[in-house]
């Protein structure tokens, strides 16, 4: 197989746990990226894949990550995240628009993770609260939103590891093509 390379961001484990799922399926490094450390992505002649959760509808380090996808070269780069949102038809679409200047030869899956609030850092404990503290006082909340008030209020995991299949296709054909 072509040379894949996965790199993720993970808070409370819900994405760091698709991130080994996928590369043990896929044979490939998987590497955790933080602030502190520069990301070589010289390995992923083929496919860069990148996983990180949704914060407040966009990816989570999304300057980072746009700067990683700056250094790919030629990789085709391929994206999952990871939120407590139900996988709905156009929650993809509307993450990658939110979370890339250019998200052209970009693409995205959407994958359920879970809520941990105890492994939250308390910088992003502050984000959720504020977050929270907004959609609390809007009236006419979407579906969308009132399920995202249920889904951080109480601990859940929503992860499935057969939902990784049409991804791991989907980074083959890639590789193959
Ligand atoms: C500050 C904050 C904002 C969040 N915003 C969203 C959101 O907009 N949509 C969503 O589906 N999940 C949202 N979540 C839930 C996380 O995306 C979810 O818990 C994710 O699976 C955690 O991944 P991790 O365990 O890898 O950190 C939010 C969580 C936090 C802490």
């Amino acid at each position: 197989m072509g040379r894949i390379q996965l790199i993720y961001h993970s808070e409370t484990g819900f994405t760091e746990r698709y991130a080994r799922w996928i590369a043990n399926e896929l044979n490939c490094d998987c590497v955790r990226f933080d602030k502190s450390i520069t990301v070589d992505v010289s390995k992923a002649d083929d496919v860069l894949i990148i996983g990180s959760p949704v914060h407040g509808g966009e990816l989570a380090r999304k300057r980072d990550i746009e700067r990683i996808v700056s250094h790919a070269g030629q990789a085709q780069v391929m994206c999952f995240a990871t939120g407590v949102a139900e996988a709905e038809e156009g929650i993809a679409n509307s993450l990658l628009k939110a979370s890339f200047t250019d998200p052209t030869r970009i693409s995205l899956t959407y994958l359920p993770g879970g809520f941990d609030s105890e492994k939250l850092e308390q910088r992003t404990k502050t984000l959720l609260f504020l977050l929270r503290l907004m959609l609390k006082h809007r009236r006419n909340l979407s579906e969308k939103q009132k399920l995202l008030l249920r889904r951080t209020e109480v601990s859940g995991d929503y992860t499935d590891k057969e939902l990784i299949g049409s991804f791991v296709s989907e980074v083959m054909r890639q590789v193959k093509s």
